[in-house]
């Protein structure tokens, strides 16, 4: 059996009438750029999210930045983060001039520490940004009582909840990646930031499109992030699906924890309060680069999510950063293990998956 480690064209397959009718609506209309399917999609996702106001934007690295920019920080400043997870949180604080600092993340969860959040705030400190990695709610509760911005990273964990209310919606702001493999994947890139607050949902509309709210009076330094009409028509067919795609996720999970029960490996730990959308599935080894050659000769193929924590990424090599700084966030790089996770795997993908790392193990 060949069990692809993603496979974002399957779900596109399966709307496919629906998708392309959607599509030909957007082309017969002729308004490509920030049209009508961008400002419902705006307005659907917002709800689903418990948000009152959504943005469209090119990306959800565009949705981090933009929203660094509406809470006017930049040069001189500093924002809290985490090393264990996609670099888009990091590059957007750099992109804005401002001083990444990275705090320790939870060894079973994954995500920000927060007492280690506390104890390196500083004067500086504008804001965290608290990623929800792999489809679980990062600590905002205990993270909210430090008085600071937040700015919910969501790119992995749409449709998520924390004590029963949508992620997106409880920070200062929230922000969404629409690239093609997340639970809500368009056929391109597109982000989203979230927000309650008017005002900055006002100037992120402003920041979006160069700066204006009149054509040609430019009111703000601006950028180009907008998102594009046909990936929101697309994005309008699949958004009534992300329920079902993610109860389908959670079953999948479930599978796995079952099949590997008693086997070597720490299986994924959901946090008190979270109802996890399993963007990603994985498990912890120290025999990850044997187990997966071992998958690998047997028709699963995986991807390391994350092999190298941020402040050791070469990038960063001017900012001081060493071996040993977030030992947590290293030693999750070394011993993490993804397996194939999304809403279109059969049960008996799930179930060869689950033999294989029981064959590896003797069990
Ligand atoms: C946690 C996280 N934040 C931000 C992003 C950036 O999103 P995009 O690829 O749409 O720029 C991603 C993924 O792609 C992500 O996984």
């Amino acid at each position: 059996m060949n069990v692809p480690f993603l496979n974002p064209g399957a779900q596109v397959a399966a709307l496919r009438s629906e998708i392309l009718e959607a599509v030909a609506r957007s082309l017969d209309r002729g308004h490509f750029i920030l049209g009508p399917d961008v400002a419902a999609l705006e307005q659907e996702v917002a709800a689903a999210c418990g948000a009152a106001h959504g943005i469209g934007v090119n990306s959800g690295s565009d949705a981090l930045t933009l929203a660094l920019r509406a809470l006017g920080i930049g040069p001189g400043d500093e924002v809290i983060t985490s090393p264990f997870t996609y670099i888009a949180p990091a590059e957007s604080i750099h992109q804005v001039g401002a001083r990444i600092v990275f705090a320790d993340v939870h060894p079973r969860y994954f995500t920000l520490d927060p007492a280690d959040v506390a104890r390196r705030i500083t004067p500086k400190t504008r804001a965290v940004i608290p990623v929800h990695l792999f489809g679980q709610a990062a600590p905002i509760r205990e993270l909210g009582t430090l008085g600071l911005p937040l700015i919910e990273d969501c790119a992995q964990a749409i449709g998520a909840e924390l004590d029963g209310k949508p992620l997106g919606g409880l920070g200062t702001l929230g922000c969404l990646s629409f690239y093609p493999t997340k639970n809500l994947g368009a056929c391109g890139d597109g982000g989203m930031v979230l927000t309650q607050d008017a005002a900055l949902a006002r100037t992120l509309r402003m920041l979006r499109v160069h700066g204006i709210e009149r054509r040609y009076h430019h009111d703000l330094h601006g950028w180009n992030s907008r998102l594009d009409d046909l990936q929101a028509a697309i994005l309008r067919v699949k958004l009534p699906h992300l329920a079902a795609g993610n109860a389908r996720r959670a079953a999948i999970a479930a599978r796995y924890d079952a099949g590997l029960a008693g086997l070597p490996v720490e299986t994924p730990l959901t946090a008190p309060g979270n109802r996890h959308v399993y963007h990603v599935y994985a498990v912890l080894t120290d025999r990850r680069d044997e187990l997966q050659a071992h998958l690998a000769a047997n028709g699963v193929p995986t991807l390391i999510y994350y092999p190298v924590p941020l402040h050791l990424q070469r990038c960063y090599a001017d900012q001081g950063w060493k071996a040993g700084d977030f030992p947590v966030a290293e030693a999750l790089s070394r011993r993490i293990l993804p397996l194939p996770m999304y809403p279109e795997l059969s049960d008996g993908q799930v179930d060869w998956v689950i033999r294989q790392i029981r064959t590896f193990f003797g069990a």
